[in-house]
């Protein structure tokens, strides 16, 4: 198919970095970071976390971006162009989509509670209410059928309708309207949350004093996952994104940047929620329910919580959009570029295959909660095999690749724009993805297999 270069991508750098970022952006800071550092033993966790998003994210990272950058290609189409006497290579590819359904199959089902959560906030019923009457709303929610569904097929099309739309005026266009929103929403949060008074203290040092006593293997290995998770990579995302960025953009300062906001959200969304938390006297090593179960607790303790409700949830809302943006622009790009599909038939066809698998996700809480795998439900699979194995695999083999068997110059060259500019770090960056992070990932792998 014929692209025109500047047509192709984001219209700026400004644009790239706002759309990866939102694409990084989501669930996984709000909702996941701030479970996993509250069962992991806090402000340790979150050393190890930022460390990891560092060292080995930021150079992942910027692994996809010239990966997609270098082909312009979607993720099949990029390890196809760029390794054509090695074909093996598209297995990669195929992967990395494969891994888009799962990701995004039970991504949807969270996702779509927000949305009943905007609404419950709205409209009051959450306010006043005991807490059992709150575990109990969650738990009825969760384990019935339509309204999960029909919350997840809802959030599904939103995202649909922002994909056909294009990249420059759906996804560029999204993003650089909601990502602002919501770093305002989540200041007017932090603000509120330190304000209370008595658990500020508490909750701030919880989330930053590391007390390294509390951590082992098991947390150091849900700091690696959550940084591969919060960051999208590992399994092509940041190939198609990348595949849009401008060629004279520079890739190490676009990937510092998208890493930068999303350490950033993370470590906001903690200082949202663990003052408040403990301020409420309330358990931060609650699990998954943390922010639907605890927070609706401490809304209700807080004056002008039911506006701050609204606020949480919108939030929480727009953050999930603009990842699931990210995921099923994976798929869309995959089946425009790759099988000539037009774009609002690859939005609508791969949404209706999403809402396939994911409706499996939304009924394991409820009539499906008594199929599992080694004592794990359909959702907890989904989540579990992508991030904690097919994400790392995904990222050993794209290191081997751009590592191994693609010659550096080529690497150099696309990192320095064509020897534009100066790609001072490259020597590092160049050492990191042929030793550093391999024998990270091997390790992550075979540790994960045995635990
Ligand atoms: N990073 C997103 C989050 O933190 C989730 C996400 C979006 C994702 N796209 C992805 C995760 C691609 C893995 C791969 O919520």
């Amino acid at each position: 198919m014929a692209t025109i270069d500047n047509s192709r991508g984001f219209t700026s750098n400004v644009g790239a970095i706002l759309a990866a970022a939102g694409g990084a952006v989501g669930l996984g800071n709000i909702w996941r970071f701030p479970y996993m550092l509250g069962q992991n033993g806090g402000g340790a966790f979150l050393l190890v976390y930022v460390f990891f998003v560092l060292t080995i994210g930021v150079p992942l990272m910027m692994t996809e971006f010239i990966i997609g950058r270098r082909s312009q290609k979607n993720v099949v189409g990029a390890y196809k162009s760029l390794s054509p006497n090695h074909k093996g290579w598209i297995v990669l590819g195929v992967f990395g989509i494969v891994c888009a359904f799962l990701i995004y199959a039970f991504y949807s089902v969270v996702a779509g509670w927000t949305l009943n959560y905007i609404v419950l906030s709205c409209s009051s019923q959450l306010a006043g209410k005991e807490p059992e009457a709150i575990t109990l709303l969650f738990q009825s929610f969760t384990e019935s059928s339509f309204w999960p569904l029909f919350y997840q097929l809802l959030f599904l099309t939103l995202t649909g309708v922002v994909i056909t739309m294009g990249v420059q005026k759906g996804i560029e266009k999204v993003s650089k309207i909601l990502m602002p929103v919501l770093f305002f929403l989540l200041i007017l949060m932090c603000v509120r949350s330190l304000t209370l008074g008595e658990g500020t203290k508490e909750g701030l040092n919880f989330l930053f004093k590391p007390d390294f006593s509390k951590l082992d293997g098991s947390s150091i290995l849900a700091a690696l996952g959550q940084s591969f998770f919060s960051l999208s990579i590992g399994m092509g995302a940041m190939v198609t994104y990348g595949s849009y960025i401008r060629k004279e953009d520079k890739l190490f300062n676009t990937s510092l940047w998208i890493a930068g906001c999303d350490s950033l959200v993370a470590i906001l969304a903690g200082i949202v929620i663990f003052p408040a938390v403990f301020a409420f006297g309330m358990d931060p090593a609650s699990g998954p329910e943390l922010v639907y179960i605890v927070l609706p607790n401490v809304f209700n303790s807080m004056p002008a919580g039911g506006l701050f409700a609204v606020v949480f949830f919108v939030l929480l809302g727009i953050a999930a959009l603009t990842s699931t943006i990210s995921l099923l622009e994976i798929l869309v790009a995959f089946a425009v570029e790759e099988l000539h599909w037009k774009r609002s038939t690859a939005s609508i066809l791969c949404t209706a295959i999403v809402f396939l698998i994911g409706a499996l996700c939304t009924l394991s809480f409820g009539p499906l909660k008594d199929a599992t795998l080694f004592g794990k439900t359909i959702f907890d699979l989904f989540d579990l095999i992508t991030a904690s194995y097919l994400m790392p695999i995904g990222a050993l083999f794209m290191t081997i690749f751009l590592g191994w068997c693609y010659p550096k110059v080529e690497v150099r060259d696309e990192l320095s724009n064509g020897g534009v500019i100066k790609a001072r770090a490259f020597e590092l960056y160049y050492f990191v993805l042929r030793y550093l992070a391999p024998i990270a990932l091997l390790f992550i792998i075979v540790s994960g297999i045995i635990n």
